[in-house]
C-alpha cells in the first residue's frame, strides 16, 4: 500500500527562478530541507524568450548545493550545442522546447546518450497532438501555463483541457511520459490539474515569495 502511494504520488518543482540570486545557497538548502522533490532550473537566451535569466555558472554554482534532481528547463535556441555541457552540470532530467528543435528525435536521443531523462516543453499555443509520433520517447512533457520567459504571470485557464488530452495520448500508446506543468501554478490550480492528470507541478513565485515556503511546498505537496 505504501508502496502503491509513492509510485503515486505527485512531484513539486520549485523554479529557482523565482529564488534569492545573492541568497542561492540558503534557498538551495531551504529546497533540501522542505518536501520539494526536483530543483526546477530556468535557462534562458534572450533569443527564444524575450528575457535571459542564468547559464552554466549560476547552474553549477546551485548544483553545489542541491541535494535533489535538477530539472533544467531550457528556454534557448538550437539546446543540441550544449546537451553535453548540462549532463556534466549533474542535469537530471533536460527539457527542450518542441518549438527549437528542428530534429526533436535527434535531440531527445542525444539527451538519453548523455545519461539524463529527456523532456519536450510545449508553448501555450502547441498542441498535444504535435507529440503523438514521438511520445513513447519522451520521459517528460512540460506544458507552459504562461509564455515562457518570466516568472509571476497569470495561468492560462486551457492548460486544464491540455492536460486531459496529453495523457490520454500518453495512456493510448501505454506510454510512461510524465506530465509536468509550468506557470502560474498556486492553491487555486495546482489540485484540478493534478486531478486532470498533471505529475509534476513547478511553482516560482508561489513558493518563493510566500511568507513560509517550506509551508507552502507542504502544501502542495499534500494536496
Ligand atoms: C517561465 C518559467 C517558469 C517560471 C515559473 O518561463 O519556465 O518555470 O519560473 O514561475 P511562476 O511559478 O512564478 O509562474
Ligand atoms: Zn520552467
Amino acid at each position: 500500500m505504501l508502496f502503491l502511494y509513492l509510485i503515486m504520488k505527485h512531484l513539486i518543482a520549485p523554479s529557482l527562478l523565482a529564488a534569492d540570486f545573492a541568497n542561492l545557497q540558503r534557498d538551495s538548502e531551504m529546497l533540501n530541507e522542505s518536501e520539494a522533490d526536483w530543483f526546477h532550473i530556468d535557462i534562458m537566451d534572450g533569443v527564444f524568450v524575450p528575457n535571459i535569466s542564468f547559464g552554466m555558472p549560476v547552474l553549477k554554482a546551485i548544483s553545489k548545493h542541491a541535494t535533489k534532481p535538477l530539472d533544467v528547463h531550457l528556454m534557448i535556441v538550437d539546446p543540441d550545442r550544449y546537451i553535453e555541457e548540462f549532463a556534466a552540470l549533474n542535469s537530471a532530467i533536460l527539457t527542450v522546447h518542441f518549438e527549437a528543435c528542428t530534429h526533436l528525435h535527434r535531440s531527445l536521443q542525444k539527451i538519453k546518450s548523455c545519461g539524463m531523462k529527456a523532456g519536450v516543453a510545449l508553448n501555450p499555443h502547441t498542441p498535444v497532438e504535435v507529440l503523438k509520433d514521438i511520445i513513447q520517447d519522451i520521459d517528460l512533457v512540460c506544458l507552459m501555463s504562461v509564455n515562457p520567459g518570466f516568472g509571476g504571470q497569470s495561468f492560462i485557464e486551457r492548460t486544464y483541457d491540455k492536460v486531459k488530452a496529453l495523457k490520454d495520448l500518453i495512456n493510448d500508446q501505454g506510454a510512461h511520459t510524465k506530465i509536468e506543468i509550468d506557470g502560474g501554478v498556486t492553491d487555486k490550480n495546482a489540485k484540478a490539474l493534478l486531478d486532470a492528470g498533471a505529475d509534476v507541478l513547478v511553482a516560482g513565485s508561489f513558493v518563493f515569495k510566500s511568507e513560509n515556503p517550506k509551508a507552502t511546498i507542504h502544501k502542495l505537496k499534500s494536496l
